[in-house]
């Protein structure tokens, strides 16, 4: 097994009208339930961890665990860096083994974000390293940055960026954001600019950010067992199919698979009062994962035997 850039996987899922699931993970069991679900369902998948996981986690730490996790469980997978901050942060990664990396400009004048993308598509395309942007700005938090505001991403802005930059797949602004709390009122995403920006890239592999579905099974059972989530709303699993069969390549989900690991721990914590050893409690938190993942490749990705 070995951890392989995103070249092949996404244009198998751009021609398949499906997505791949991109998933956040800073631990072992969140990593070992993702790859086993995969695993069940034979899809391709990429594990992701943000500035803030490889702080928590260590990045040499992190590379080792995810190729030996690879090996053991059987699943290839790409290892990306989301929302990387800067050009040092995208070439420590490429340095360290990661083989996927996103250089997040969002947040930059516009030309800023075209050079610092093009740095690291530079950079990265030497070691065989696939390169994700951004243009536009979801509204919430990412990693330190806040928005209150969405700045939809402009299609003809996204020809120039992509014939500029030279980056393998764009994240785009169409109304996701990140968090447990997206929608204040209906859930709308912006699939006219999505089909616009498709029309003018034929081919080329759009991601989608903020894309967790906020299950409220889980918020509930967070709730029934010590939790206070109220008001959390995410997108609607229809609108998520619906991207995966346009240009909507890579779809990344973080909030839900917190929000079911967490549910699983406290209901376990919960109603076994004396049990003591990490590995039931957070080995039921590492179950939960596997559901969910397994759920999402088949009602939300289509990935199911894209391996
Ligand atoms: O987009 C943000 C991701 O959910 C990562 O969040 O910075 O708390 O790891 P984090
Ligand atoms: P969610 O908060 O909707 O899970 O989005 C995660 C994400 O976009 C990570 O980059
Ligand atoms: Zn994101």
């Amino acid at each position: 097994m070995a951890l392989i850039n995103t070249k092949e996987m996404f244009k198998k899922a751009y021609e398949g009208g499906y997505s791949i699931g991109a998933f956040n993970i800073s631990n072992l069991e969140q990593l070992q339930g993702v790859l086993e679900a995969c695993k069940e369902k034979k899809s391709a998948v990429i594990i992701q961890a943000s500035k803030s996981a490889i702080n928590y986690a260590g990045i040499n730490t992190l590379v080792a665990l995810v190729k030996a996790a690879s090996d053991e469980i059987g699943v290839d997978c790409a290892l990306h860096l989301d929302h990387g901050p800067n050009f040092e942060m995208a070439k420590k990664c490429i340095d360290a083994g990661f083989t996927s990396v996103m250089i997040d400009g969002s947040h930059l004048d516009y030309e800023e974000n075209v050079a610092i993308t093009k740095q690291v598509v530079e950079y990265a395309h030497k070691f065989n390293v696939s390169v994700e942007a951004e243009l536009g700005v979801l509204a919430g938090t990412e990693d330190d940055v806040t928005s209150d505001v969405h700045k939809y991403t402009d299609p003809e802005q996204a020809v120039d960026f992509v014939n500029r930059t030279g980056v393998d797949s764009l994240a785009i602004a169409i109304g996701t954001s990140h968090g447990a709390f997206k929608f204040k009122g209906e859930a709308k995403l912006r699939f006219d600019i999505l089909e616009e920006i498709q029309s003018k890239l034929p081919g080329f592999p759009i991601v989608l950010h903020g894309a967790s579905a906020v299950d409220q099974k889980a918020v509930a059972t967070c709730n029934e067992f010590g939790g206070d989530i109220a008001g959390a709303k995410g997108v609607p699993v229809e609108m998520l199919r619906k991207a995966s069969s346009m240009a909507v390549c890579k779809i990344n989900m973080d909030t839900d698979l917190r929000l079911c690991m967490t549910a699983a721990l406290r209901k376990f914590l919960a109603e076994n009062p004396t049990v003591f050893d990490p590995r039931k409690y957070i080995g039921a938190g590492r179950d939960a994962i596997q559901a969910v993942v397994e759920s999402k490749i088949e009602d939300v990705l289509g990935s199911a035997n894209s391996l």
